[in-house]
């Protein structure tokens, strides 16, 4: 942690508190950023590699128990070496832009956008990452919940340019939308899950028909369904060609609260994370 990021730290900003498996997602994703940016940089071809952070946050949150300050996704990207080409910042909340302002001033490699990460990464960054133009991109979508859009993912697959890590909000899908019975869910929630899962075949993963005694009953299946339902969709549908098993992230009660998806046209980057993945993975059934 650098003096500036304490300085900052100490202003007004509601600043987000983040657990263990936060900051397991901030290691492997910084861990990843640097094999790509290394791998990228040595290859004379490429023109440009750039880091997209989306749901980009405040650039610094603070430790649960300890309450010590902790540089964010962003501020972790601009730490890597040798760094990335370009770095495009995203963040809804206009008193976290500003921090991220501050914190950024004076590089001119870095754009900072203020506003919803989907038709901002849809119209303005992602078109500034073409294939044949020889730049590629690491690009983080990180949001709490339902917040991101199918055709921001389905963009980014389809560009072969692109490889994303994704969180798949799981527990906000369990709280709002994938309840026991799918009768009592609301029209809104059920409009935020199709606009997340680009369709409505969500209902497909997450339900299935039973013969109850007198009628068809539906029946919930498993978080894993449901995730693996999604993988194959980012195969299948938006077109990246390797998707690694996701990671599960959990609280300290051991609860999923959300999976960690890579998704990649590169089969180097698809080993490396799977490596990444497992070394976590087994530190978490320890
Ligand atoms: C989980 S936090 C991001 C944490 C960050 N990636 C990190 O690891 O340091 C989610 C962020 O998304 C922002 N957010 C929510 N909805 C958004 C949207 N539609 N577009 C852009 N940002 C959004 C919130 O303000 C919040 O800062």
């Amino acid at each position: 942690m650098s003096k500036r990021t304490q300085e900052v730290s100490d202003v007004a900003v509601k600043l987000d508190e983040i657990g263990y498996w936060s900051e397991i997602k901030l290691d492997i994703i910084s861990k990843y950023a640097t094999a790509y940016s290394k791998i990228m940089n040595s290859q004379k071809s490429i023109r440009a590699h750039c880091y997209i952070d989306a749901f980009a946050g405040a650039g610094v949150h603070i430790t649960k128990g300890t309450q010590k300050p902790v540089p964010g996704s962003p501020l972790n990207a601009l730490m890597v070496e040798p760094p990335f080409t370009h770095y495009f910042f995203i963040d809804l909340d206009g008193e976290k832009v500003q921090l991220l302002r501050e914190f950024v001033a004076g590089r001119k490699n870095v754009g900072v956008y203020e506003g919803d990460c989907n038709p901002i990464l849809l119209h303005e960054v992602l078109p500034k990452v073409r294939y044949d133009e020889f730049k590629r991109a690491l690009c983080l979508l990180d949001p709490y919940g339902l917040h991101l859009d199918w055709d921001v993912v389905c963009a980014a697959g389809q560009s072969r340019a692109i490889e994303i890590f994704l969180n798949f909000p799981v527990m906000d899908m369990n709280m709002n939308v994938l309840w026991g019975d799918p009768e009592r869910v609301s029209k809104d929630q059920v409009a935020r899950m199709d606009v997340f899962w680009g369709d409505g075949s969500w209902k497909q993963a997450a339900y299935r028909k039973t013969q109850g005694l007198f009628d068809t009953i539906e029946e919930k299946t498993s978080n894993e369904a449901v995730a693996e339902a999604y993988r194959q969709r980012l195969i299948k549908v938006a077109g990246f060609r390797y998707v690694p098993q996701p990671m599960p992230m959990r609280n300290t009660k051991g609860a999923i609260v959300y999976y960690l998806f890579f998704a990649s046209p590169n089969k180097t980057g698809n080993k490396i994370v799977e490596d990444i993945f497992n070394k976590y993975r087994i530190r978490g059934m320890a």
